[in-house]
């Protein structure tokens, strides 16, 4: 691990005085201007958080560290004979801003492996919660259980020099990731493989050996990969990552923050909609009975559910304008590999029909899918056909990008977060004024 702490070392060394210089020189620049729609709307469009992890453009979407979707998968180092990269060389990419080297990215996966297992004390944790739990809410106490072993709180309580934060913060980051993995397959088998479980495999990375606990063949490895980078960062104004990175704005460790940051996950407006896909089109499929999907049918559908009120879900984004291209990339993956699969079809209709209805009925600013669109289908492909599960899979995904954006949070001395609140009359004063 020498490496990647060496590197972020130097790289954090660098950018200080950036920050700096922005602060002190040129502090009073404007960004831009908060109305009243902003304030009220969820401070949509609102520049007041700042991530070098990765930015979101509303037409082009995703870029990690700078690069898009294709650029990443096909700039990282692939675990041998497989497809997608080793998710051990994309969080060292995240956390750098470098593509790795093979050795380096080997280097991630060996610390990974010795810090995956889980403390007795979660399993007996999870044990003891009903069995009915929803799996967001025992990934989240399993997370936030851990808190006890914070190297950060100790650092603190020790009395630590605000400019070393970010290592121990690093140190914690680097405990908790490489243990998600192992904590959802444990929830997965306990609450639906009869509690069997499958003790992971040292020879295999971060996504191979998530498979493998899970109990899925082949090529789900790739699935596994290929969903934790996807899923792993949008820029830092989505609730998961603006959780996490509030909360850790307190001085609260990794554990506290991520729990947080995964309770805003499972929101059914948020990560929550890649189970209200599946069971959204699972619930189309039974009212067809006998009847064979039709675009005119699907249609037909989509109406209803909005004029019951209630949103179509995997549809719409608050920042993207156009085809999310983590939907673009899943569906490639399925085209490639499961383009016969009857429900990869029916998702497919829905895309074609689904922008249309939403356009006609003109609220969503966006009509187009989001990432959530596409990926139960693949899951759903390969066996993983309990969709309450879905959204752990994303937390998993989701955590490598917020943790990585609260170790430089603490490496750049980000205050804690306070944005100013108004009253409503002070609101309707500003209006008349104008
Ligand atoms: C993602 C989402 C929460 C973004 O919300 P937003 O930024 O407020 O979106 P908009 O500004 O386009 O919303 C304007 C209106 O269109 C509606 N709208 C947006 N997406 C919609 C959808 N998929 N189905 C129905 N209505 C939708 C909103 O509910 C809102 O209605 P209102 O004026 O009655 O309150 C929203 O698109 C949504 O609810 N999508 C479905 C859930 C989902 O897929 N979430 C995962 C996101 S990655």
């Amino acid at each position: 691990m020498k490496s990647l702490k060496a590197t972020l070392a130097k790289k954090i060394e660098e950018h200080r005085p950036r920050t700096t210089k922005l602060l002190k020189e040129h502090g009073d620049v404007k960004l831009g201007e908060v109305t009243i729609a902003q304030a009220i709307g969820g401070a949509r469009g609102v520049r007041c958080l700042v991530t070098d992890v990765s930015y979101l453009d509303p037409f082009e979407g995703i870029r990690f560290r700078g690069k898009t979707i294709p650029e990443t998968f096909e700039a990282l180092p692939k675990v041998p004979g497989r497809e997608y990269p080793f998710v051990e060389g994309f969080f060292y990419f995240l956390m750098t801003g470098d593509v790795p080297t093979m050795e380096q990215t080997l280097e991630v996966a060996a610390e990974f492996k010795k810090r995956r297992d889980l403390p007795q004390y979660v399993i007996d944790i999870l044990r003891a919660m009903p069995r009915d739990t929803h799996p967001m809410t025992m990934f989240s106490a399993g997370i936030l259980a851990m808190q006890r072993e914070s190297k950060f709180v100790k650092r603190y309580n020790e009395g630590m020099n605000k400019m070393e934060y970010w290592e121990p913060m690093f140190e914690d980051v680097l405990d908790l990731l490489p243990k998600l993995p192992t904590l959802a397959a444990y929830i997965y088998r306990m609450k639906y493989k009869a509690d069997v479980h499958i003790p992971g495999d040292p020879k295999l990375d971060m996504g191979g050996n998530f498979a493998h606990m899970m109990g899925i063949p082949e090529p789900y490895d790739d699935v596994a990969r290929m969903y934790f980078i996807l899923h792993s960062d949008h820029e830092s104004g989505n609730v998961s990552a603006h959780t996490t990175h509030l909360v850790a704005s307190a001085l609260s460790d990794a554990y506290y923050s991520l729990s947080a940051g995964i309770n805003g996950l499972a929101g059914p407006l948020h990560g929550l909609a890649n189970q209200e896909v599946l069971s959204w089109t699972m619930k189309f499929m039974d009212s067809l009975g006998d009847q064979e999907p039709t675009e005119e049918v699907i249609k037909k559908a989509l109406w209803d559910t909005l004029n019951s009120g209630q949103v179509i879900p995997g549809y719409g984004h608050a920042v993207l304008r156009k085809t999310d291209p983590r939907y673009a990339s899943q569906r490639e993956f399925c085209l490639k590999n499961l383009p016969d699969y009857p429900l990869f079809k029916v998702i497919s209709m829905i895309y074609k029909v689904a922008p249309g209805v939403l356009q006609e009925q003109g609220k969503a600013k966006n009509p187009w899918p989001n990432v959530d669109a596409q990926s139960g289908v693949i899951q759903w492909y390969y066996g993983l056909t309990e969709w309450d599960f879905y959204t752990v899979l994303f937390g998993i995904g989701r955590a490598i990008g917020v943790l990585t954006n609260i170790v430089w949070d603490r490496a750049l001395g980000y205050p804690l977060e306070r944005p100013k609140s108004l009253t409503t009359a002070m609101l309707e004063e500003a209006a008349a004024k104008k």
